[in-house]
């Protein structure tokens, strides 16, 4: 069987540590990896917008040694109209490694890893963003140390993020407050009822949710794909500004997967400001996204 990188919760705690170990050993000595990959190619489907997924892959994998090539799925033909998905994908695995996958259709991305013919990793899908997540666990443990007993907090939509950071803490169970506009939980009843532990409060109150907190993280209102523009109405408050950010532990600090939309979900004070974590946050994702692929194509 392929290993492939679906999401979060096809992984025990040992093997996610095992990805976040990986990634620290690269970050600290590059060179020890810098051939790992010779004669590997990885493949990059992106039929969403992309800066930092995008950029981390491709330069992530040159940097281990391995080739990228990018495709249009459209162009390639992944639609099922000029030929099966089965057939592209066989194809494909004559020429590449892996394929990484962000599109809004994450049952895609589960039907082309049952095929078990190259390891596929989802790059985002309308449904989570496992990458990004685990990227953002080894930024909080560079900057917070102590994971088992601090307070986290989500502030914001009940989205693709927030869904792989839920299944993260489903296995390491930190302390995580999630608030989210009270219309915004009642649409998301039925999935939100799947996760329920004794750490995990859900609020619609950002300022009582953030008391204590080591850790505010935020995300758009509007995800890539999502049609329900409407609802920006219910996240009156919501807006992770000082008021916020002083509510919470002195050492708290602000994470943002990006990209950001200012005086929305976050002010650019608290965006650009001391507590801002978001560019070593986007540069992780680099470390991650090498540790993932070594993760899903070594033997
Ligand atoms: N955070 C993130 O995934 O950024 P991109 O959408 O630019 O890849
Ligand atoms: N929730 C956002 C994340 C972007 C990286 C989106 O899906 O658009």
């Amino acid at each position: 069987m392929n290993k492939n990188f679906i999401d979060i919760n096809n992984f025990n705690k040992k093997q996610i540590d095992e990805i976040i170990s990986i990634a620290k050993k690269i970050k600290k000595n590059p060179n020890k990896f810098s051939t790992i990959f010779k004669n590997k190619t990885l493949g990059l489907i992106f039929e969403k917008q992309s800066l930092r997924t995008r950029l981390s892959f491709n330069v992530g994998m040159q940097k281990l040694g391995g080739n990228v090539v990018e495709l249009n799925s459209k162009d390639i033909g992944f639609d099922n109209k000029r030929e099966a998905p089965k057939d592209v994908l066989n194809v494909l695995a004559q020429f590449i490694d892996c394929l990484m996958i962000r599109n809004n259709n994450h049952k895609q991305l589960l039907d082309l890893a049952k095929l078990n013919v190259i390891p596929i990793i989802n790059g985002l899908s309308e449904y989570s963003h496992p990458c990004q997540i685990l990227g953002d666990f080894l930024t909080i443990q560079e900057k917070l140390n102590d994971i088992k007993n601090i307070q986290l907090t989500w502030i914001g939509d009940f989205n693709n993020v927030l869904i792989s950071l839920l299944h993260l803490q489903n296995i390491y169970l930190f302390k995580l407050n999630v608030v989210i506009p009270e219309k915004i939980i009642k649409l998301n009843q039925k999935e939100l009822k799947k996760y329920n532990n004794k750490k995990l409060k859900l609020l619609s109150d950002p300022i009582i949710g953030s008391k204590k907190s080591k850790c505010i993280m935020t995300d758009v209102w509007i995800s890539m794909g999502d049609k329900n523009k409407n609802k920006v109405k219910y996240f009156k408050n919501f807006t992770v500004d000082k008021k916020i950010i002083n509510s919470a532990s002195k050492d708290v600090i602000f994470m943002h997967c990006l990209p950001a939309k200012r005086g929305q979900e976050v002010t650019s004070e608290v965006l650009d400001g001391k507590k801002s974590v978001v560019l070593h946050q986007a540069k992780n994702r680099m470390f991650i996204q090498q540790a993932i692929l070594i993760y899903v194509l070594k033997k």
